[in-house]
């Protein structure tokens, strides 16, 4: 049994349904009662409902598990408890695999949810656990929350310049991946070709965000042009929308981070595990645009 953290998440969901395609048991971690029918719906064996930072509740969820894939949830101050804890309690049941959704760089100390990334990597080595570290970049799915203002106004709006350069990954390419290194412990007999791995989890080679734009333009058929927003403009809608003061002044880093040094990584590593090519920008756009147009019909 495979337990998910973080199973209802944008990352949990694309990694419980590609296991459960694949036939893995999957016990699903989520944070409310509303997110069971969902992770049910995509294939989990089993739910269970609780909070991260609750230590009893994944001593609890632990039982019964054989590998373990972490995903925290984005941006979360109790990052580094949350991945000790995990980590603590995978190693008191002994379980044969821990997976650890980490990030890209995860050195750039400049970046708190980057750095408290490193430090988990850092107990995961301690604890003596069976691991494998996965890195992705940034997902090509992080454009979906803008998507209709993108077409509607042929704005693609950023937070920082648009010459800042940043490599991309598909969230379904990560979650086959991810799929690719759990199931090798079942295939070897408990064994993996990836146990003491960290992967770089890299789909793109870094683009400027008007590469971005003639992209989306080339692929939605009309134009659409890329455009910086003032971060303090930006800070002020997100303020107001609710999100966190930690969440906030994290992202301003993040994004400061990105207009002066990019955020860029090479796609090898990927392609070398998936046994293909990683999936394009272009390829994400033209399914999306595929997607909505069934969605209309
Ligand atoms: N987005 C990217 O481009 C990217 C790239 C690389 C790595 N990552 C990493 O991927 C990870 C997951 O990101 P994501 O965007 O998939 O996250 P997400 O969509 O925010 O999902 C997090 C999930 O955890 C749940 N949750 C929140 N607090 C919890 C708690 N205390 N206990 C249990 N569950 C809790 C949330 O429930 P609710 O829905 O109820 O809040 C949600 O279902 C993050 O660590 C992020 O840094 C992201």
């Amino acid at each position: 049994m495979i337990l998910i953290t973080g199973a209802a998440g944008k990352t949990g969901k694309a990694v419980l349904r590609t296991l459960a395609k694949q036939g893995m048991m999957v016990k699903a971690l989520v944070f409310r009662s509303e997110q069971i029918q969902e992770a049910e719906a995509l294939g989990a064996k089993e739910v269970v409902v609780g909070d991260m930072r609750n230590s009893d509740f994944i001593q609890r969820a632990m039982q019964g598990v054989n590998s373990v894939y972490h995903i925290c949830p984005n941006v979360y101050p109790d990052e580094l408890t949350i991945g000790q804890e995990i980590i603590g309690a995978a190693a008191a049941v002994g379980i044969t695999h821990f997976v650890y959704h980490s990030v890209l760089h995860p050195q750039i100390e400049v970046m708190p949810h980057h750095w408290k990334k490193m430090r988990v990597e850092e107990r995961l080595f301690e604890s003596g656990l069976p691991y494998t570290i996965l890195q992705p970049a940034v997902y090509m799915q992080n454009i979906l929350v803008n998507w209709e203002n993108i077409v509607e106004t042929g704005k693609y709006t950023v937070p920082y310049a648009v010459e800042s350069r940043i490599s991309m990954v598909d969230l379904e390419d990560v979650a086959q991946a991810a799929a690719i290194v759990l199931m090798e412990v079942y295939l070897n007999g408990k064994q993996s070709l990836h146990y003491g791995a960290t992967y770089e989890l890299v789909g793109t080679q870094a683009m400027s965000q008007t590469e971005v734009a003639t992209i989306l333009s080339q692929q939605l058929g009309r134009p659409v042009i890329a455009e910086s927003v003032p971060i303090d403009a930006w800070e002020r809608v997100v303020r107001t929308s609710g999100l966190g003061d930690y969440q906030v002044k994290t992202l301003v880093k993040m994004f400061d981070y990105y207009e002066k040094y990019g955020f860029g990584g090479n796609s090898h590593v990927l392609s070398w595990l998936l046994n293909r090519p990683t999936t394009s920008f272009d390829a994400f756009v033209k399914r999306v645009v595929e997607d909505h147009v069934h969605l209309e019909l």
